[in-house]
């Protein structure tokens, strides 16, 4: 029997149908309620708010269940390569040993951009943050394969523009990062694996792929999986708006790169690390930083602990924080910041405040640590996110596109003047 929610309203019952997902999940439909009743509904942040039904990820922050596709992140994450998992996220299943073959050749045979956006990126200053110039060089894609700019055409063209997509931000991601570095850009090598050629084009190692140690390429590998998808986050919520207009690929994946630089969301990754940093050089006193988090009159807050949607422990957290360990005794490194952020989990996790709101650390807590034992600098951490999100973000835009899903538009409640009448500016 389908489930129905009763709406008492100005002395009338309106029924509203309750909408069941594969997990259990009920949603009230709200789509008659301006028609029927004149009302809207008013949710700030949209914390109830479902956008979409979507069958890419599954979440359950209360439980810290974290699916995509039905494939458990710990199974994915512990097995699976990225790219095996960027086609699952994509076209909905693991591929098959010949169609991963396909998709991965497809890839490397499209990491080469085009030669005129090196004269883009010498327009940028080197103090340019990395995020920016990712955004920007995604963006002007649309100048390169002008045919993408129209989504609706065949289906092997909208491939192809998605193909493109994944084979060349790793390339845009490392010249972003030459740019900052004023060193001459690095082409990609397509006899190297896909996190081989990014770390080839960021540093100029490895050349082959027998110097990457297995732990370090793992641990590259599992950060890429645990960010590749987390539903109707706020950039993938932007990337699936600003596709909702019809606008191209490209343009809307550029428009999800702004939405993950700010430190609320993916940003966080540098702002963890660069808060470490201050606790340190400032006496590394973690209780007095844990007093400031919990002060209202103070806006600092502790980087990389809650989430919107976790409220017990976020999986991907738990996984990150082993592979950090993994990397840095393989590389024999020793870093105080490590100590500083174990301690502070530690005070935090056993303080009231946090408990009570069910704070705690995030995917981007421990992530940092590996990307600065892997020698990435700070202002790269949120490109390097970015580069593990892409997939979910193209699965989002292209369900969104199959379903026919209308331009996102959402209402308000004005709050502002009432009519008034223009005054001459000599009278004001
Ligand atoms: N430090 C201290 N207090 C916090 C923190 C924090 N990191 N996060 C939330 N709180 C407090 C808030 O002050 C609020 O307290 P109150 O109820 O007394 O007013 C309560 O916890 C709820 O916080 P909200 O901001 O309402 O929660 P929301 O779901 O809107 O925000 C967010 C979630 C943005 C992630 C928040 O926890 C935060 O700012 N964290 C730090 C930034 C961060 O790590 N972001 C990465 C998220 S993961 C990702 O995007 C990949």
């Amino acid at each position: 029997m389908t489930k129905k929610a009763e709406l008492h309203y100005d002395g009338k019952v309106y029924e509203l149908p309750v909408i069941t997902g594969t997990e259990n999940e009920n949603a009230i439909d709200i789509s008659r309620l301006r028609a029927d009743t004149g009302l809207i509904t008013l949710d700030k942040g949209f914390k109830n708010t479902g956008s979409t039904q979507s069958s890419i990820t599954f979440l359950n922050g209360e439980e810290g269940i974290l699916r995509y596709r039905g494939y458990s992140i710990e199974d994915l994450a512990e097995n699976a390569s990225f790219l095996e998992v960027a086609f699952l996220l994509i076209y909905g299943n693991l591929p098959s040993k010949l169609e991963l073959d396909f998709f991965v050749e497809d890839i490397t045979q499209h990491s080469l951009v085009h030669e005129d956006v090196k004269s883009i990126l010498d327009g940028f200053p080197s103090k340019a943050h990395p995020m920016g110039v990712l955004s920007s060089l995604v963006s002007s894609l649309t100048a390169f394969y002008p045919k993408s700019l129209d989504p609706n055409r065949s289906k092997e063209e909208v491939n192809g523009t998605i193909i493109r997509a994944i084979a060349k931000l790793p390339t845009l991601a490392a010249w972003s990062y030459k740019n900052r570095m004023r060193q001459p850009i690095m082409y990609p090598k397509n006899e190297l694996s896909y996190t081989a050629n990014f770390m080839h084009m960021m540093f100029g190692l490895p050349t082959t792929e027998k110097k990457v140690s297995p732990v370090v390429s793992k641990a590259i590998d599992k950060l890429l999986i645990l960010h590749a998808d987390h539903e109707q986050n706020c950039s993938a919520s932007t990337v699936r708006i600003v596709g909702s207009s019809h606008a191209s690929l490209y343009a809307s994946v550029s428009a999800g790169i702004a939405a993950l630089w700010g430190p609320l969301h993916g940003g966080a990754n540098q702002a963890v690390i660069e808060m470490l940093e201050k606790i340190k050089n400032d006496g590394g006193n973690v209780d007095k930083y844990v007093e400031k988090a919990k002060d209202k009159k103070d806006s600092f807050r502790l980087m990389g602990f809650g989430h919107r949607v976790y409220k017990n422990f976020d999986p991907r957290a738990t996984i990150i924080k082993k592979a950090a360990d993994d990397v840095l005794n393989e590389l024999g490194i020793n870093d105080p910041v490590l100590d500083i952020a174990k301690k502070l989990e530690n005070v935090a996790l056993n303080d009231d405040y946090f408990k009570y709101r069910g704070l705690y650390p995030n995917v981007d807590f421990y992530s940092g640590i590996i990307y600065r034992a892997l020698g990435i600098p700070t202002d790269m951490f949120t490109v390097m996110f970015a580069l593990g999100r892409l997939p979910g973000w193209i699965a989002q835009w292209k369900e969104m596109r199959e379903n026919k899903e209308p331009i996102g538009r959402p209402r308000q409640v004005y709050t502002g003047a009432k009519e008034r009448e223009y005054v001459p500016i000599n009278n004001r």
